[in-house]
């Protein structure tokens, strides 16, 4: 009976390791990807000049990418006319590493036409295998946090729905963050889907999408709490933006509810005002 228990071992760290976060197994040796991607851009920034993205206020990051991928990003991004050819167009882009590990591309959920649009970091596990923004705990919470100002993704009155999508639309391999290559080559999709949508308010959730969408180098709890103008070439007029803690840092952090709620009563007050 000794190989049943060695099974039985083995199935119980099996599970260990998965209800831990450890589902993906991608390569033999550990990867630095903090260390990588510095030096990727380094050798980038020699190599090639500086990717052109959209000046943002307070100066744009430079983010370097492959530079085949953003052009290919921006020209598939231009081509798209309205939200199902953008839709398309990011399911047949294979340029950004993110998708040869997931499951499913995530596009956007809620009612397109609504006034306001949120930003997320990038897709999780629940995310990846249902294809849908913000349908885990995190998504949950989100949920909860949005019907306390009267906001609902389903709804079908634009001024109570909400629109909600990620800078990524691939889940990073043991939802690490992605990398500034993996959000640069994805950065014109969502440039277009902000132009596409026309939001009246935008919302960027946690610190990687505050940073992407503002242009700006400083963390979350600095950005937060105040409104700050988006800009795109293609936008008749800036976008009233703001950034929020993201909803996985407030279940991790409960005592930064209060200011969270101070700014959903910002965004609250805003949205009445369109
Ligand atoms: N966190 C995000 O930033 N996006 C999701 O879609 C889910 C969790």
């Amino acid at each position: 009976m000794e190989g049943t228990t060695d099974l039985d071992a083995l199935r119980a760290a099996l599970l260990w390791q998965a209800e831990a976060g450890i589902d993906e197994a991608i390569g033999e040796e550990p990867v630095d990807r903090f260390v990588a991607s510095v030096e990727q851009a380094k050798a980038l920034a020699v190599a090639a000049p500086a990717v052109a993205r959209t000046p943002a206020p307070g100066g744009p990051i430079p983010l370097a990418a492959p530079e085949h991928a953003v052009q290919t990003a921006s020209r598939l991004a231009a081509a798209a006319n309205n939200l199902e050819e953008l839709q398309a167009a990011i399911a047949a882009f294979e340029e950004c590493p993110l998708k040869k590990t997931a499951t499913n591309t995530v596009f956007a959920d809620g009612n397109p036409a609504a006034r306001i649009m949120f930003v997320g970091e990038a897709p999780g596990a629940d995310e990846d295998r249902q294809g849908k923004p913000f349908v885990g705990v995190s998504g949950q919470l989100l949920d909860k946090m949005l019907a306390a100002i009267g906001l609902d993704r389903h709804a079908e009155d634009v001024t109570k729905a909400f629109y909600i999508t990620n800078i990524v639309f691939w889940r990073p391999p043991g939802n690490r963050n992605p990398t500034t290559n993996e959000i640069a080559a994805c950065l014109p999709f969502l440039e277009r889907h902000i132009e596409l949508v026309q939001p009246d308010v935008l919302v960027a959730l946690g610190g990687p999408s505050a940073k992407t969408l503002l242009g700006r180098a400083e963390g979350i709890t600095r950005l937060r709490g105040q409104w700050h103008p988006y800009s795109a070439p293609r936008l008749a007029a800036p976008i009233d933006a703001i950034a929020l803690f993201h909803p996985a840092y407030l279940l991790r952090s409960p005592a930064h509810k209060r200011e969270a709620w101070r700014d959903l009563l910002a965004i609250r007050d805003r949205i009445q005002r369109t």
